[in-house]
Formats: C-alpha cells, sequence, structure tokens
C-alpha cells in the first residue's frame, strides 16, 4: 500500500478526488506548521489563527463525511476511524488550552509542541494508512464524488476547537450551524484584533470574548453529544440548558450590533 504522500494527482484519481484534497491541505498545514515554529512568541497568534482556519474544518469534513463512509467499507473501519478522532479529539482540547495561556510562557511552548506533534501524527495516520485503505475499496469516481462532498462540508465547518462536541454525527452535525457561524465572526474580529490600535484593542477583545462564551454555551446544548464514542468523550464543565445558550447568543449579537452602530456614527 503506497502513502498518499508518494502518488502523483492521477494515482490519486485526479485533482478532485478526495484523496488529492486532503494531500494537498496537508501540504499547506506543513508549512504553516514550518512558519509557526519560526515566529517569535509575538508573532504566534496570526500564523495559529490560519493554522485552526485550515484544520478544524478539514477534520470536521473528515468526521462527518469521510470517516463514516471508511466504517462502512473496511472492517476495521470502527478502530481505524476512533483513533484520528482521538487524534483530533486531542488537538482540539490542547488548542482550547493554548487560549488561556499566557505567549512566552514555558507551558504554552510545552502545549503548542504538543499539539505540533499531534496534528503531524494525525497526517501521517490518514495519508499511510488511512486513506491508502479508502483507496482500495472506491473507484476514481467515488473518490471524486467523496471529494465533492467533503469539501462542500469543509467550506461551512467551524472553523475552531469544539472539544465538548461528538467526534460523530449526528451530535457534530447539530452543533455545525451556530458553531460556525460564532466562529467565522470571532475569526473575523480576531484578525481585525491582530491589525489594531491600542484604542481598538479593548472592544474588539472584548467582543471576541463574548463570542468565545456563546460558542461554549452552544457546545452544552442537548444532543451534542449524540454519537460520540466514549473513548473521546470530554468532562463537560458547567452544564447549562438551552435558555442560557439563548441568552448569550442574544447578548453577542446585542454587543455586535451597539459596536457596529458606534463605527457607524464616528
Ligand atoms: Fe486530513
Ligand atoms: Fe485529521
Amino acid at each position: 500500500m503506497k502513502s498518499v504522500a508518494e502518488q502523483n494527482v492521477a494515482e490519486l484519481g485526479g485533482v478532485g478526488s478526495v484523496l488529492s484534497r486532503q494531500k494537498r491541505d496537508h501540504v499547506v498545514l506543513d508549512e504553516l506548521l514550518e512558519r509557526l515554529a519560526q515566529a517569535r512568541p509575538d508573532e504566534e497568534d496570526p500564523v495559529l489563527l490560519k493554522v485552526h482556519r485550515l484544520v478544524f474544518p478539514h477534520a470536521y469534513a473528515e468526521e462527518t463525511v469521510l470517516w463514516p463512509v471508511i466504517r462502512t467499507v473496511l472492517p476495521d473501519g470502527q478502530a481505524l476511524t476512533l483513533q484520528v478522532e482521538a487524534e483530533h479529539q486531542e488537538i482540539n482540547e490542547l488548542v482550547t488550552r493554548l487560549e488561556s495561556l499566557e505567549p512566552g510562557s514555558a507551558e504554552r511552548r510545552r502545549v503548542l509542541d504538543r499539539m505540533v506533534d499531534t496534528l503531524r501524527k494525525d497526517v501521517r495516520d490518514e495519508e499511510d494508512e488511512l486513506l491508502p485503505r479508502l483507496q482500495t475499496k472506491l473507484t476514481r469516481a467515488q473518490l471524486q464524488r467523496l471529494g465533492l462532498a467533503w469539501e462542500a462540508v469543509r467550506r461551512i465547518a467551524p472553523t475552531r476547537a469544539h472539544p465538548i462536541v461528538s467526534r460523530r454525527p449526528p451530535g457534530n452535525v447539530l452543533s455545525a450551524l451556530p458553531l460556525s457561524l460564532l466562529d467565522r465572526w470571532r475569526d473575523r474580529v480576531d484578525a481585525r484584533l491582530h491589525r489594531a490600535d491600542d484604542d481598538a484593542a479593548p472592544g474588539l477583545r472584548a467582543l471576541s470574548s463574548v463570542l468565545a462564551r456563546a460558542s461554549h454555551a452552544v457546545e452544552q446544548l442537548p444532543g451534542i453529544r449524540s454519537g460520540e464514542d466514549p473513548a473521546t468523550r470530554r468532562k463537560r464543565g458547567s452544564v447549562v440548558g438551552w435558555g442560557a445558550a439563548a441568552l448569550v447568543t442574544v447578548a453577542a449579537a446585542w454587543t455586535v450590533m451597539l459596536l457596529a452602530r458606534r463605527r457607524h456614527r464616528h
């Protein structure tokens, strides 16, 4: 079985094949991880934002589109996919942990190194084992159709770490829409924060943390963990209900409206 890394585009089933699409993303990830390794502590956040925007939609589309197919066509698909889901879960937990650590601190360095190692291991497991095994079971046309489905989901998927959410359908599918909206909104706020002057920074920082709290509230909604294998389950923090989640989402929308109005007046 030849690794995806050693095959050319024609062998992988053409440019639209799910294998080619996976490989292209993995190459971009490798470049970003190299940039992260070169970055000073105060330069890490913008690179990390790009890593997250690549990695989380990519992994989400794997969990909702690819791994269910692998579980159907391979007799040991359950065990194989559980291993990569565990890696995805660990990456989600490490990135969530990173958010609370000071840039330049020894603990942040340790968590960051672990995150990079786990990302690299995930790529190797997929390119050397999972995807070549999938390749033996599907035709070129099927690989291309799967590529289209994977790409469609990847484009609308959440872009941030969500360790509480199930790594399997239906829980992750249920949470996709609200989390994706909140994540992409927060990505825009954070990208502006990285370029903002000192006057604008506190408002943007506050908005970013309101959006983060809103998505943590969505993670607690009933049904979000359904379909999950116990091996990738993370202990839940405080449990909040639909009411609290709705309240935080409304508060986030309200804050954004106020800030937009203030900007309009100035
Ligand atoms: Fe992948
Ligand atoms: Fe992955």
